[in-house]
C-alpha cells in the first residue's frame, strides 16, 4: 500500500470545498459527456457534438491570416506601448460602433471576464449581501459571483410572455426576496446582450433598470462581453451610451465587465477588462487585479494587432456578418424541424423552445428530455433549468464554436429526433 494511502490528508478549507462552486450542474455535464465521445466527421461521426460551448471560430482565420502577415511585428519586443491606451481602448471603443466615449483611466484589465465579475462583486459586496441577476442568465456566475465572495445570487426572474425581459414589478419582486432572506441587496448585474438569449435589452428596458438601482442606490454591473456579436448593430445600446446622454448623471454607481473571449474568439488568452464610473472601484481593482493580471507578452501581442484600425474594422464587420449567416442558418434549420426559437439578434447561440417535446412540464421533465438528447441524439445542449430559467423546456445551442458541415450534421440529426417524437 503506498504511504499516502494510509495517512489521511489534511483538510481543505470550508469555502474551497462547500458547494458553491456550481459546477454539479447538467451545464458541466453535458461538457463531460462530449470530452467522453467527442464527434469527428472521419474518425468518430456518431460522437456528441458540442453545442453547450459559447466560442467564437467563425472568424478565426481572420486572425490567423493576420498574425500569418505580421509575425515579426507581434513576436517582437520593440518599444514599450501602453496597451490600456492603445490596444483593448481603441478596440473597445470600435466594437460600440463609436457610440460612447471611453476614458483609459476608468479601465482595470482582468485575466477575462470571469476574473471581472469576481473581482467587482468582491469589491461591491460582503459576505452575506445579494446581487440580483435576471433568469435565464450564464450557469458560470453560480461559480463566479458565490463561491469565493459568499455573495447570494437573488433571480430576477423573466419568462417568454415579453422575451424574456425585466421589468419593474420583477426586480421589485427580487428585492423583496431578499428583504425576506435578510439579505442586503448590492446591485444588479445584466447580461447584455445575453447569453442564453441571444438579445439584446432594449434602451427603455436599461433606463428602468437605471432608475431602479438608482433609488435602491445600489450598483449597477453590466457584462456587455457579447457586445461587438450583435447581427443588427444599431439595437445594441450600452449602459455607456445612456449614462453620456445623462451627462454621468448617477454614473459611479455603474461598472461595465467586457472581454475578449467572445467577439474576438480568444478566450485562452485570458483578456478582460472592468470599466468603471468610480473611482474608488478603479483604485480597488486595480491593486486587486495582482490576483489576475494579463501577461504583458498578452498585452503586447494584442495592443500591436488591436491598434491596426484597418484590420480591427475588417473582423468587426466580417465576424459580425458571419455570425448573422450561422443564426440565420441555425433558426431556419430548426423551424424545418418545427422547433421555433426567440428571436434573436446578438451572441453564438440560440434559445430553442422544446416545450412542445416534454413528455411532463417540469424540470424533471426537462431533464429526461436533455438527457435524452446529450446521449442518444448526441448534442450537446444546455437545459433552461442549469440557466436558472423559470420556465420549463427551453435550451441554449451554441452555434460558433463549429465548423458550417458540423452544425448541418447537427440540425439533420435534431430533425430525424423530433421526426420520431412525433410519430410516438
Ligand atoms: C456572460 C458571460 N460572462 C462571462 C463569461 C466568461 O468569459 P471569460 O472567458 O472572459 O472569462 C462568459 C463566458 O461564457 C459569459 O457568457
Amino acid at each position: 500500500m503506498a504511504i499516502g494511502s494510509m495517512i489521511s490528508s489534511p483538510p481543505l478549507s470550508k469555502l474551497a470545498t462547500s458547494k458553491a462552486h456550481g459546477e454539479d450542474s447538467p451545464y458541466f455535464a453535458g461538457w463531460k459527456a462530449y470530452d467522453e465521445n467527442p464527434y469527428h466527421p472521419v474518425n468518430n461521426p456518431s460522437g456528441v457534438i458540442q453545442m453547450g460551448l459559447a466560442e467564437n471560430q467563425v472568424s478565426f482565420d481572420l486572425l490567423e491570416e493576420y498574425m500569418e502577415q505580421h509575425k515579426e511585428e507581434l513576436l517582437s519586443w520593440g518599444s514599450s506601448s501602453s496597451f490600456r491606451e492603445t490596444a483593448l481602448f481603441q478596440d473597445y471603443h470600435e466594437i460600440r460602433g463609436g457610440r460612447a466615449k471611453f476614458d483609459a483611466d476608468h479601465l482595470v484589465l482582468t485575466a477575462g471576464a470571469t476574473a471581472a465579475n469576481e473581482l467587482l462583486t468582491f469589491i461591491l459586496a460582503n459576505p452575506g449581501d445579494s446581487l440580483l441577476v435576471p433568469t435565464p442568465y450564464y450557469p458560470g456566475f453560480d461559480r463566479d459571483l458565490r463561491w469565493r465572495t459568499r455573495v447570494n445570487i437573488i433571480p430576477i426572474h423573466c419568462d417568454s410572455s415579453n422575451g424574456f425581459q425585466v421589468t419593474r414589478k420583477a426586480l421589485e419582486e427580487a428585492y423583496k426576496e431578499a428583504e425576506k432572506r435578510k439579505s442586503r441587496v448590492k446591485g444588479v448585474l445584466l447580461t447584455n446582450p445575453s447569453n442564453p438569449l441571444g438579445t439584446v435589452i432594449p434602451r427603455m428596458v436599461l433606463e428602468d433598470i437605471l432608475d431602479f438601482v438608482t433609488k435602491k442606490n445600489i450598483h449597477l454591473i453590466s457584462d456587455e462581453i457579447y457586445s461587438g456579436s450583435i447581427f443588427a448593430p444599431k439595437e445594441f445600446v450600452s449602459v455607456a451610451e445612456i449614462l453620456e446622454e445623462t451627462r454621468y448623471k448617477n454614473s459611479e454607481r455603474v461598472h461595465i465587465v467586457y472581454s475578449l473571449s467572445k467577439d474576438l474568439g480568444l478566450p485562452g488568452f485570458r483578456v478582460g477588462a472592468i470599466y468603471s464610473y468610480n473611482p474608488s472601484v478603479v483604485i480597488t481593482a486595480t491593486r486587486m487585479s495582482s490576483f489576475s493580471l494579463v501577461s504583458s507578452q498578452t498585452q503586447r501581442m494584442l495592443a500591436s494587432m488591436l491598434s491596426n484600425k484597418e484590420f480591427t474594422e475588417k473582423y468587426i464587420r466580417t465576424n459580425r456578418e458571419r455570425l448573422r449567416k450561422r443564426h440565420e442558418k441555425i433558426v431556419q434549420g430548426l423551424r424545418e424541424a418545427g422547433i421555433e426559437c426567440l428571436k434573436g439578434n446578438a451572441g453564438l447561440f440560440v434559445w430553442m423552445n422544446l416545450r412542445p417535446l416534454l413528455e411532463e412540464r417540469t424540470v424533471e421533465g426537462e431533464l429526461k428530455l436533455w438527457d435524452f438528447i446529450v446521449n442518444e441524439v448526441r448534442l450537446n445542449i444546455s437545459p433552461g433549468s442549469s440557466c436558472h430559467c423559470s420556465e420549463v423546456g427551453w435550451f441554449r445551442v451554441c452555434f460558433a464554436n463549429m465548423s458550417e458541415k458540423t452544425l448541418e450534421v447537427a440540425l439533420k440529426r435534431m430533425k430525424q429526433f423530433v421526426e420520431k417524437k412525433r410519430r410516438e
